[in-house]
């Protein structure tokens, strides 16, 4: 059984068995490479058409013997280990790879894979089942992998040891405190909004209350300052040329640090009234349907400007002239997605590679020991754990920017191809107060029936980094409004850059003491100093982005 806890161990892990088992006719049943005993594969392929696994497969004839009794008598195809190892999907060759017991060609399916082509490729040849387990969404998708794969069947694995035990991927996840704070969708990778009365509490959000968003186990770095950034140039040609590893010790040394207050937010946030006011989006039916406004925060953010750290690495070099360029950004979870370069270059927004959340170093669940902070843009890019920056002529192939975090704009064509993907934040408010309790399902909230009660709740401009021009609440359905008043207590944080303007990136809290004794619902809308207003009715999109007036139902 495989025993690994993260991304290289699953890797190290694979090679190791892979190169095992690629010495022919070791002494262990079903381990030398043979090939289907049946004259036609499930696949349709024919035996001789089968890449260079019938030479070892011919020399080994004679262990070939039990696997072909097997074979014979299930009336299946039988493949060792090495016939799998060999189809690696490499220079044109198949890809197969094995899955509780079952032989499975993937060539065709990878093209189709909505994680992408490259992650199947990094099974291809061997066992299928760590990396499902590392990339845990296959258990929780709306999809049916197990269904999907089976269609992929070409035959039994002739060596598999009946093994099905549970590889234990997440055992080194970091201790949190998450009662009375976090509304859990999922536990591994973790996946939590904030509960609304946590960030009621204090405008700044402290950083075991912010929301947690991962993919993937979460990696653990030992130092600090000893943790290695790649700075990396991708070209047609050359798709991987080191220009710079700098240790983030130095980095942090060598590079002015700046003080960014910011809101982080989800571009899922508000999934629940999502669906409530365009109909389904790609989270219904997903653990995500019932996400309420929590998957938002505000901290104070502490790093080096990422402008300045990519001039110096980039800088003097001509392609850094060139217009429509792309930075990308990897997680050592191996998650990774990619920006225009114009966003990390602007001033207005001050992109950082962060070290500190709230003048405390980040803590394990939000990065550390750095990250990308992209203020104004969706949390998707703002990668944590960062291992390493690539820049690019083109947005490359992130299956989080090929497939997933897709902003749809209205009259574009519907095929995932010609959608952009989403980046920007768009203004919003949301109504903090909640009568509701963490146990009631998702992200409930509700207000008990009051003739007069004090309301609060947040606003932020998003990608414009306007001001807050004000907020408005409604109990009659949007028939009057009323002006809350707004309290900007965290523009103080910013960093005093008289030479140039900055943009508004946090949130404002706002307040209004009224009565709703007869309404249905209380609805709170922003106003942003640039003429941005939350809308009334958005248009019908993927699942992000939404910003909607917030309608919060009253009971009782
Ligand atoms: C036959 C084999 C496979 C099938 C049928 C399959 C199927 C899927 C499906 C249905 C999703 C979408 C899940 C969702 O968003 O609900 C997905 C996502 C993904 N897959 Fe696979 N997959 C396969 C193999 C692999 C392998 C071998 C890897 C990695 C080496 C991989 C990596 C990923 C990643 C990274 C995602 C994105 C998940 C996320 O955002 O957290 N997949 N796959």
């Amino acid at each position: 059984m495989y025993r690994v806890r993260n991304l290289n161990g699953v890797l190290a892990e694979l090679r190791m068995l892979r190169a095992e088992r690629r010495s022919p006719c070791l002494p262990r049943p079903f381990t030398t490479a043979s090939v289907a005993i049946t004259p036609t594969m499930n696949s349709g392929k024919s035996v001789a058409a089968c890449c260079g696994a019938l030479a070892l497969a011919y020399a080994c004839a004679e262990s070939n013997f039990a696997a072909e009794k097997l074979a014979l008598a299930s009336g299946s195809a039988m493949y060792t280990a090495d016939d799998v190892s060999l189809r690696d999907g490499m220079e044109g060759r198949e890809l197969w790879v094995t899955y509780h017991g079952g032989v499975y060609d993937l060539t065709d399916f990878a093209k189709e894979h909505p994680g992408g082509a490259a992650f199947i490729k990094s099974a291809a040849g061997g066992a299928i089942e760590p990396w499902w387990q590392y990339w845990k969404k296959h258990s929780q998708s709306k999809v049916d992998v197990n269904a999907l794969i089976a269609k992929y069947k070409i035959g039994e694995h002739s060596d598999w040891d009946g093994d099905t035990t549970p590889i234990e991927l997440f055992d080194d996840e970091p201790s949190r405190n998450i009662e009375h704070q976090h509304l859990v969708m999922a536990e591994q990778p973790l996946e939590t909004e904030t509960w609304t009365p946590r960030l009621n509490e204090q405008l700044l959000t402290s950083a075991d209350a912010l929301y947690v968003r991962n993919h993937a186990p979460v990696p653990r770095v030992s130092s600090a300052d000893g943790h290695k950034i790649d700075f990396v140039l991708h070209t047609a040609d050359d798709p991987e040329i080191l220009m710079r590893s700098i240790q983030l010790g130095n980095l942090i040394k060598e590079k002015p640090q700046k003080v960014v207050p910011s809101v982080l937010q989800c571009a899922g946030n508000r999934a629940a009234d999502n669906i409530k006011a365009t109909g389904p989006t790609g989270f219904s039916g997903s653990e995500f349907e019932t996400m309420g406004v929590g998957m938002a925060g505000c901290g104070i953010w502490g790093g080096a400007s990422l402008k300045n750290v990519l001039e110096s690495v980039y800088g003097g070099y001509s392609i850094m002239r060139e217009k429509n360029l792309w930075v990308e950004f990897h997680g050592l979870d191996g998650y990774f997605t990619s920006i225009p370069l114009e966003v990390a270059n602007d001033c207005f927004r001050d992109a950082l590679i962060a070290t500190h959340m709230n003048g405390e170093p980040l803590n394990r669940d939000h990065g550390f020991p750095a990250r990308i902070l992209l203020p104004g843009i969706i949390g998707a890019r703002s990668v944590k754990w960062l291992s390493k920056v690539v820049l690019r002529r083109s947005e490359g192939d992130s299956p989080w920017n090929a497939r997933y975090y897709k902003a749809k704009l209205p009259g574009e064509a519907e095929t995932l191809k010609d959608m952009p993907s989403a980046m920007k934040l768009p203004v919003q408010s949301i109504m903090l107060t909640n009568d509701a309790s963490p146990s009631e399902p998702g992200g409930s909230q509700y207000l008990k029936r009051s003739d007069s009660r004090l309301l609060s709740g947040v606003a932020y401009s998003g990608f414009s980094g306007d001001s807050i021009a004000k907020v408005e609440v409604s109990t009659d359905q949007g028939l009057s409004w009323n002006e809350a008043k707004v309290t900007d207590s965290l523009k103080q944080f910013q960093e005093d850059d008289s030479s140039k303007e900055k943009g508004n990136f946090h949130w404002v809290k706002w307040e209004l003491t009224t009565g709703y004794k007869d309404a249905k619902e209380v609805w709170v809308r922003a106003f942003s100093s640039g003429g941005e207003i939350q809308p009334a009715e958005p248009k019908p999109n993927p699942g992000y982005l939404f910003n909607g007036y917030h309608k919060v139902p009253i009971v009782g």
